[in-house]
């Protein structure tokens, strides 16, 4: 099997970030920064629009550098984080794993491979040494990560039967243009990035329809629940909706549970987990929101309760921030396992 430079001895470590002037880029860096990954050099790459321009890392001015075939030979970069989409990952992330680096690449483009492990901390970190077969670590879907952080204690407790998603995704999941877009059409201006003014509407449609019905963006939340819970018979269906929130996104999420349970028994379960908040106090109208979310690594749940047409069924709320827990803290966190794990074993 291959020798990856992070399986070197060393203290720090060659750091490239794909995509860093883009809103998951950016929040990369924070968070890198937050989470004290000890950083020998740090490049950072975005497109010729962006090469040349500077972005500040702690006390250093970095120069961007424009992506290209030739950008990560001679640099020993140790982890490559990818955030540019599907197709800047589909045509540099094997050239970066072929200098020795291991990507760990947000875009969707390698979430199904079956020989690259699609991680979240909290849920399947036990997954994480397959990344030695490809060099390659897939990072969820924002709407994936938020829920699996919540379905993971209780199919461990319960085991699942059946999970229904609807979501209320905030317009930052889209990118730089997505937030673009709200300002704009709050502003009475015309809309580039989705389809309708964002503005006082909701957009039942994320990302393009399949000839199925369902868009790429249900279809990603049906296929990489199963994936990463290693629960393929589980039933999975999924309604994905555009709303004019700035960040932060909410699921409303119906569970089947195969075994008898009890409501406070499940939230006391779920306070006992590992990346969860529980706000559930109807009492004081404590409950999940994407303004008391944002900013913060956690994913808050709340508005735990039966559903009466169903007796095997609970209701619940959950919401997170999709630009850190949703993309750039799980793969930085996925860094941090990495290098723990590396370190571990030399
Ligand atoms: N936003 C979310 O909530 C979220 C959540 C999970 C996953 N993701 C995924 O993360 C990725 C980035 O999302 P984002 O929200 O950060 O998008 P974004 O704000 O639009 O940023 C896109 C980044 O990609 C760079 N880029 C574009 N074309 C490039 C090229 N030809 N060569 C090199 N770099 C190029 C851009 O550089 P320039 O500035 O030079 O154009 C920018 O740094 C996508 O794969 C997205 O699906 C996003």
């Amino acid at each position: 099997m291959r020798k990856f430079n992070i399986e070197n001895t060393k203290s720090s470590y060659n750091i490239a970030v794909v995509g860093a002037t883009g809103m998951v880029g950016r929040t990369m860096l924070q968070v890198l920064h937050e989470y004290e990954i000890p950083i020998n050099n740090l490049y950072l790459f975005a497109s010729s629009k962006s090469a040349g321009t500077k972005i500040q890392f702690i006390d250093k001015e970095i120069t961007i550098l424009e992506l290209d075939k030739g950008s990560f030979i001679d640099k020993e970069i140790d982890i490559a984080l990818f955030s540019a989409g599907g197709e800047i990952s589909r045509a540099y992330a094997q050239l970066a794993v072929d200098s020795g680096a291991v990507v760990i690449d947000n875009s969707s483009y390698y979430r199904q491979e079956s020989d690259i492990p699609l991680i979240v901390p909290e849920v399947n970190i036990d997954s994480l040494p397959i990344y030695k077969q490809r060099g390659i670590i897939a990072n969820p879907n924002c709407s994936t990560i938020q829920a699996v952080v919540v379905l993971k204690p209780l199919a461990q407790k319960y085991g699942l039967k059946r999970v229904i998603y609807s979501t209320y995704q905030a317009v930052s999941g889209a990118g730089v243009g997505g937030i673009n877009d709200l300002e704009n059409t709050l502003a009475g201006r015309a809309h580039t990035k989705f389809l309708y003014p964002i503005a006082n509407n909701c957009i039942p449609q994320i990302d393009s329809f399949l000839d199925t019905g369902y868009t790429k963006e249900e279809q990603k939340l049906i296929d990489e629940t199963k994936k990463i819970l290693n629960l393929y018979d589980l039933g999975v269906t999924a309604t994905a909706v555009r709303v004019p929130v700035m960040n932060g996104h909410s699921e409303s999420i119906n569970i089947e549970l195969e075994k008898p349970f009890d409501i406070e028994e499940i939230r006391e379960l779920l306070r006992n987990s590992a990346g969860i908040l529980v706000h559930d106090d109807i009492a004081q109208s404590i409950y999940p929101m994407p303004l008391m979310i944002s900013g913060k690594d956690s994913v808050s749940v709340g508005r735990i309760r039966k559903d009466f047409s169903n007796p095997a069924c609970i209701n619940l709320f959950v919401c997170a921030d999709n630009i850190r827990k949703g993309a750039a803290s799980n793969a930085v966190q996925i860094a941090r396992a990495l290098i723990n794990y590396n370190r571990r074993e030399i």
